[in-house]
């Protein structure tokens, strides 16, 4: 029996609207597989905690979650209540960094049931592998007179070690895909510094796999690709400001941002990964009870791959499916069904599927 544990920290806005669906396939998918446990506890760190402490979490709350082994975590931001910047170094990045989750998982595809705004979407099947800890979103820098103007500096830091261990990555999970071909996204036409270092890195280590096809391509124009020809990527390696706006472009010729997964890992080990939809708290629509459950119960999945329960997590990733071609989806997929009837809808199915 593997037990597992878990910090969950559903945050702020649809956060909280949708973690328990997640939650709830967790516990399910142990049930089905039998040999799995999963022991929950849940924080309530989020811009209300932060109204309340002046914090966004504890200050042991870093090491409060390095004795879980996994944290699940909702969204985090409610910028008419916390600036931004305040609610997300102070929670999201804060444990990005200190856990190490230098690898955030962004799978795009095309999915049973789900009309892609795409004319021809052909079933695409992206894996974005965006690097997570360093690059541009980087501390360093701020906001300053000089003489009658204002300024605001940010430096991107590009490390050797950071940079090469996101792109090794890249390569060892096109080696276990089928197409084997990765793409990196790049910018070395431009004036930036940091790219034409990323392309010398990446072609040094792609060197070491010369099984994979490579290529580079300028984020500008592979923007242009996810929506004209994504059929033609496989795995596309991004630094952190890349691959966070590339994947919600690739949220969106999936047909929704409600419905994309994202896991942060710490490809070590040593500390917690946390899995987190791509999304954010949506404060638009929070509390209607209409925000899409499928992107947090996706990311369970990612979950239950990322500890090898890949066979219970087919079931889940199966199940929501059966779920949306049955054309029980919320208002993002164009459909009526509210939080609670998606939800329930692909539990149902998942333990149909558990049954079989
Ligand atoms: P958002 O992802 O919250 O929302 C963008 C749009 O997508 C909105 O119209 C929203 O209604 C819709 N949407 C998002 N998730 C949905 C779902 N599950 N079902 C249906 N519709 C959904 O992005 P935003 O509006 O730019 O940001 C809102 C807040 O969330 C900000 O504070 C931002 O910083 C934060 N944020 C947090 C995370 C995170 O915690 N990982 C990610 C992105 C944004
Ligand atoms: C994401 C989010 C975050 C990011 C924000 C909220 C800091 O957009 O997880 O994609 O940019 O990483
Ligand atoms: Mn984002």
């Amino acid at each position: 029996m593997k037990n597992i544990e878990i910090a969950v920290i559903p945050g702020d806005g649809i956060g909280k609207e949708v973690v328990p669906f997640g939650v709830k396939a967790l516990e399910l998918a142990a049930e089905i597989h039998g040999g799995l446990s999963f022991k929950m506890q849940e924080f309530p760190w989020s811009c209300e905690y932060y109204v309340e402490h002046g914090r966004m979490m504890p200050e042991n709350g870093i090491d409060i979650l390095k004795n879980f082994e996994a944290i699940f975590l909702g969204a985090v931001g409610l910028p008419k209540t916390v600036p931004d910047h305040v609610s997300l170094w102070g929670l999201l990045i804060a444990i990005r960094r200190e856990m190490k989750q230098y690898i955030n998982l962004r799978p795009v595809k095309q999915m049973r049931g789900v009309r892609s705004p795409l004319a021809d979407p052909k079933g695409f099947d992206i894996l974005v592998v965006r690097e997570n800890a360093e690059g541009e979103y980087s501390p360093i820098g701020g906001r300053m007179i000089a003489g009658n103007d204002e300024i605001v500096v940010q430096n991107a830091v590009f490390t050797r070690s950071g940079t090469e261990r996101a792109i090794r990555f890249a390569f060892e999970a096109a080696g276990k895909r089928d197409r084997k071909f990765v793409t990196s996204a790049t910018k070395s036409n431009g004036i930036i510094h940091s790219m034409p270092f990323w392309d010398e890195v990446f072609g040094q280590v792609g060197r070491e796999f010369p099984e994979i096809q490579q290529t580079s391509t300028h984020i500008d124009a592979l923007s242009a690709f996810f929506v004209t020809k994504p059929q033609t990527l496989d795995v596309v390696v991004a630094s952190n400001l890349f691959g966070d706006i590339l994947t919600d472009l690739g949220a969106g010729i999936m047909g929704s941002i409600g419905i994309a997964p994202s896991a942060n890992i710490n490809p070590d080990r040593k500390y917690p990964s946390m899995f987190e939809p791509v999304h954010g708290s949506a404060p638009d629509i929070y509390g209607k009870g209409i925000a899409n459950p499928v992107g947090q119960m996706w990311t369970a999945k990612m979950m239950l791959d990322f500890f090898g329960f890949e066979d219970v997590g087919q079931l889940l990733l199966d199940s929501i499916e059966d779920t949306m071609e049955a054309g029980i989806i919320t208002p993002d997929l164009g459909g009526k069904a509210s939080t609670t009837e998606v939800g329930e809808a692909i539990l149902t199915k998942f333990k149909e599927r558990g049954r079989r």
